[in-house]
């Protein structure tokens, strides 16, 4: 269908825009086909899911563009960093590589540097980078994502662009994307978060919480379907709070079992719920739709109830074990994991204590832990600090510890036991092992030298009973039933 919204009066500003971004593209594409060779484009990731999603849309529009898309910054003439904010060594990482660039772009003049992402949100690091990052050509803002065929045709013709205009995110649909393997495709279902926790700069540089239509993420989820993909995570920083503000939205539990009704995908995951939205419908939906995976990431920060109000979480900790234990009742075979925050400012060693005793109380499956860093504008990093790094540092390892005893044990209980696992490939260490997951989400290597790597390679996307013969501290290991 070729869109033309911009002769046509009724066409909304949303398919304008669209119809803008379509034909800066195809101007991209005729720069690009006048090359000799079609030009080779580096994307890298730093961050969450969100960020992974955001990329699967840069690429797909590098591709639609007429880029070649290539697996490092050697010899490419494109290279973005979609670049992550939550803590300050994501932040080092991006300023290191970014340095390294540099070196590159002497040898090769012509090689554009592009910077995107969470980190350009945040003014005075799009200034840094203006100022003291010359090589860099391209920087712009999450919320300008649609606008990349526009941002990257003005740099192509010679110009600079920053692009991190202070603007309330909107939705914009019909990127191109190219998304990962199968047979897992992440389809967002909401962007932003209103939750202001007070580490988290989240808010801050991906705005209020807004809401794809169900229309749009059933159509994407058809067509990731038909396209052959089996596992659906839908992603958002709190999905529990799915459909605030869309007139006549469902709920996020409504819109799972939508997503269940879609023929040929087999498995549904979801990533974050915020324990003070997790609701009893929600859990209702977990234990009576077959295809949702009995899998939660339930983040819960903090074992203290004082630090949790200074977090700005909304719940007590005997609330969010109630939420558990209802959890569990419904759904007694899930796989629970968590984010934890050690030294948060104001933490003691007795609040510190709280989180061991909850660890060792709920004994999660696998746990995220971060030490506490700084994001500046954001209330927690006006609050005091009660300890040292070198105490920080010592809870941090000694939490470590505590938890891995606990996923080493949950993980020897599978032993004997026979899980549906989704294959996802070949393993990248072994030529005798195939990796797939269970429904809970764990990883499972599979022994089976028996197999041809034309065999193992058909398997992709298929659910086999696996013996589980061997438990490690982080995955299972099995052979085919
Ligand atoms: N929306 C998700 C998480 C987004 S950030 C949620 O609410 O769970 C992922 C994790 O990073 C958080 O759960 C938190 O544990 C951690 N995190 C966020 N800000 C941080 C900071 N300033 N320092 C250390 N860890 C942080
Ligand atoms: Fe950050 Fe809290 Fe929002 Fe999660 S819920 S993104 S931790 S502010
Ligand atoms: Fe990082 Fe942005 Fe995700 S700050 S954690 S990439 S939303």
């Amino acid at each position: 269908m070729i869109m033309n919204g911009q002769n046509d009066p009724t066409a909304s500003a949303e398919s304008r825009e669209l119809q803008k971004q379509i034909d800066y593209a195809a101007r991209v594409r005729e720069l690009n086909s006048k090359k000799r060779t079609p030009p080779a484009a580096f994307v890298e990731t730093y961050g969450c899911q969100q960020n992974v999603s955001d990329s699967e849309k840069l690429s797909g529009m590098l591709r639609d563009m007429g880029f070649r898309l290539c697996g490092s910054a050697d010899g490419a003439d494109l290279v973005i960093f979609n670049t992550c904010a939550v803590r300050e060594n994501a932040e080092l990482k991006v300023f290191g590589n970014l340095g390294a660039l540099k070196h590159k772009k002497r040898k090769n003049p012509d090689m554009l540097i592009g910077v995107c992402g969470c980190m350009m949100q945040q003014e005075h690091i799009a200034k840094t980078i203006e100022k003291k990052y010359k090589h860099v050509d391209i920087v712009f803002g999450t919320h300008a994502l649609y606008r990349f065929p526009q941002i990257l045709c003005e740099a192509m013709s010679g110009r600079t662009v920053f692009d991190v205009k202070d603007e309330a995110g909107a939705i914009h649909e019909g990127a191109p994307t190219e998304r990962g393997a199968k047979p897992l495709a992440k389809v967002p279902v909401m962007y932003g978060c209103n939750n202001f926790c007070t580490y988290c700069i989240v808010p801050y540089v991906r705005g209020r919480e807004r809401s794809r239509t169900p229309e749009n993420i059933l159509a994407e989820v058809r067509e990731i379907a038909d396209d052959g993909y089996k596992e659906v995570m839908l992603l958002g920083q709190n999905v529990n709070s799915y459909g605030a503000g869309l007139d006549g939205a469902p709920s996020f539990a409504q819109l799972l079992r939508m997503v269940c009704g879609v023929s040929g995908i087999e498995r549904v995951r979801f990533m974050t719920s915020h324990p003070k939205d997790l609701s009893d419908e929600l859990i209702r939906a977990m234990a009576e739709e077959k295809k949702i995976c009995a899998q939660l990431h339930l983040p819960v920060q903090s074992g203290s109830d004082r630090v949790l109000k200074a977090m700005n979480r909304k719940y007590t900790r005997a609330e969010y074990l109630e939420k558990v234990r209802r959890i569990r009742e419904a759904v007694p075979d899930i796989v629970l994991t968590t984010d934890i925050i050690v030294g948060f400012p104001t933490e003691t060693n007795e609040d510190f204590a709280d989180t061991m005793s909850l660890l060792k109380e709920v004994e999660y499956d696998m746990i995220f832990s971060f030490i506490y860093s700084k994001r500046v504008g954001t209330p927690a990093a006006e609050m005091p600090d009660c300890l040292t790094d070198e105490e920080k540092h010592r809870n941090f390892d000694e939490m470590l510890k505590l938890q891995n005893g606990i996923s080493k044990r949950k993980n020897l209980k599978y032993i004997g036991t026979t899980q549906a696992v989704l294959i996802e490939g070949l393993s990248k260490t072994n030529a005798e092992t195939i990796t797939g997951r269970t429904e809970g989400g764990k990883i499972v290597n599979i022994m089976c030298p028996e197999l041809t790597q034309t065999q193992k390679t058909a398997m992709c996307g298929i659910i086999r009973d696996v013996l589980i013969t061997g438990a490690q501290t982080w995955s299972l290991s099995g052979k085919l039933k």
